[in-house]
């Protein structure tokens, strides 16, 4: 399929309704950390295109780093095994951190994640995701700042891929059955 629109079941979020949400995120974001020094870290890949656009929805001053790790190789069910493809280049060690996520599905990759950063001290680590899929939590993560709760069905776009493809949709939407060889 060269053309994306054809694999598409159904737009969820639209551009519109992302870029409004994180404008009211960042808001709360900013009064949180004012006066603070800043870091986001985004979790690659999927974080990509929400730390971008949250970023610059923010007012205030940030740095930012990135992690690469990895719960769903290839599939659609998150595996529950992470690996670290990379690590932060920085020592978080007293530092505010924001945690930034595309998606909270099983939650295993963000807790892995939290209890990971929360051993190197920073001075406060908390977390930001575009969206959360209430009925796939397979653990409880305190999350401060949630653009959108879903329903619990794939999703892909804005950073969200299904065998790497569909990330660069600038929306949030669902497969149509075909792509998974339905
Ligand atoms: C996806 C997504 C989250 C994680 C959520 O990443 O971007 O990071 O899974 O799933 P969980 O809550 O069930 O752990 P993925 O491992 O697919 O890597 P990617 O970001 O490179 O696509
Ligand atoms: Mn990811
Ligand atoms: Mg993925």
């Amino acid at each position: 399929a060269k053309d994306m629109g054809a694999d598409l079941k159904q737009v969820l979020i639209t551009k519109e309704e992302i870029d409004a949400r994180l404008a009211e995120l960042a808001e709360k974001i900013d009064a949180e950390y004012e006066g603070k020094d800043l870091l986001i870290v985004g979790v690659l890949k999927g974080a990509v295109m929400v730390m971008a656009d949250l970023a610059r929805a923010l007012s205030t001053p940030v740095t930012m780093d990135w992690m690469a790790v990895s719960s769903y190789g290839a599939g659609t069910q998150s595996s529950g095994v992470v690996r670290i493809l990379k690590d932060l280049d920085t020592d978080i060690k007293g530092k505010h951190v924001l945690v930034v996520e595309d998606i909270i599905d099983s939650g295993l990759t963000l807790s892995w994640l939290i209890s990971n950063l929360g051993s190197r001290e920073p001075a406060s680590l908390k977390v930001c995701t575009l969206l959360r899929k209430p009925e796939a939590a397979k653990v409880d993560i305190d999350v401060e700042w949630v653009g959108f709760d879903i329903p619990n069905e794939f999703v892909v776009g804005y950073g969200l891929d299904y065998a790497e493809k569909y990330r660069n949709l600038p929306f949030v939407g669902t497969l149509a059955p075909h792509v998974y060889g339905g």
